[in-house]
This record gives structure tokens, sequence and C-alpha cells, in this order.
């Protein structure tokens, strides 16, 4: 297998637990939200909208609605990561909104991992607070939140499960463990 710096900076990700205190140079906020712009979505529907949260006073009232986890409540920068749902049904019908926020998230992840910079990606928050603290409005999904700045404290590399048991050839194979 050949060991691409993508490769590697994915190998070596690790979770934050929180965020130092300091600033994320304007550059590099830009350059993860570029990242952002190019990630793949069906139908090229980008249906992504991004609102860049720096503000102290919001950033904390974001960071209560997500159950203040540490690196929430200490991140620089969040990210709330919203969709503008219409337009981007595929040709089957289903809802492809939520792929393309994923896809834009994990973009902006391995974008600030290849800049030294740490991020985080929360899912469990009060859509509802961060809608109103940020004036989102109500037909427009808040699918992500994506905290970025620089680690004060990482967890460990998390245990990936075996290749064997997450790869088939051909056709589906039941991995021995899930039968357990
Ligand atoms: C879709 C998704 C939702 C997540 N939601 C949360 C969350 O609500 N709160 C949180 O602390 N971490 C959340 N995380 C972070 C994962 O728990 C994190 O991925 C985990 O710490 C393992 O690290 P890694 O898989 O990024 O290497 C989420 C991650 C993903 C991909």
């Amino acid at each position: 297998m050949r060991l691409t710096r993508l490769l590697h900076l994915s190998r070596n990700r690790r979770p934050v637990r929180r965020f130092r205190d300091h600033l994320v140079e304007p550059e590099v906020v830009e350059a993860v939200l570029e990242a952002a712009r190019y990630a793949s979505s069906a139908r090229e529907a980008q249906p992504w909208r991004f609102v860049v949260v720096q503000e102290a006073l919001a950033r904390h009232r974001i960071a209560a609605a997500a159950f203040n986890h540490p690196h929430v409540m200490t991140a620089p920068v969040v990210v709330a990561c919203c969709a503008r749902i219409h337009s981007h049904v595929s040709g089957t019908g289903r809802p492809s909104f939520a792929m393309d926020l994923a896809a834009a998230t994990q973009t902006m992840m391995l974008a600030a991992a290849d800049l030294g910079v740490q991020s985080s990606w929360v899912y469990g928050f009060r859509e509802g607070n961060v809608r109103e603290i940020l004036g989102v409005p109500e037909h427009v999904p808040i699918v992500a939140l994506f905290c970025l700045g620089y680690h004060d404290g990482l967890a460990e590399l998390p245990e990936r499960l075996p290749r064997e048991e997450v790869i088939a050839w051909d056709r589906w194979r039941t991995p021995v463990r899930a039968a357990e």
C-alpha cells in the first residue's frame, strides 16, 4: 500500500479534547473553508452554507447548546454547517444534503490537519437553540458544527477496526467477529 501524505494525515489525526486560547489566523480559516467549497455534492448542488462564528458570546451560547463539551467551549472558531435543502434531491428521491454536508465537513477536517490546525465535528447539539443564536431560517437545517483551533490536549489515536472486518472484495462477506 502506498503511504500518501493524505493517508498519513488521516491515520495520525487525533481527536481534540480542548483547544488552546489562541486565535486561528484568518488565512487558515479561509483555506479550510475554501477546501469545503470544493467538496463533492450530489448533482453538484453545493447545498452548504457556512456560518463562521468567532464572536465570544455567540460561541459560548453555541457551546451551551452543544452540552458544554470542553472542545466546543474552548474552540476559537465554530462553523455552523447549514444546508439549503431544496434543489439537491437525487434522481432516486433520496435527500442528499446530509451526505453533502458530511463530505464538506470531512474535507475541512483534513484541510485543517494539513495546515497543522486541529478540528472537531459535533452533531449532538440543540439545533433550535443554535438557529436562534445565529438567526438561521427555519427551513435551513443546521447539519453539524465544526470547531477549529490549536489543541490544548489530544485524545489517543482511536483504534480502527481491522481491514478484513470493514472491506470485502467482489461481494458481501459477513466478518467472523460480527457473528459473535
Ligand atoms: C458525524 C459525526 C458526529 C459527531 N458528533 C460529535 C458530537 O456530537 N460530540 C462530540 O464530542 N464528538 C462528535 N464527533 C466526534 C467523534 O466522536 C470523533 O470522531 C471521535 O472522537 C473519534 O475521533 P475520529 O474518528 O475523528 O478519529 C462526531 C463525529 C462524526 C463523524
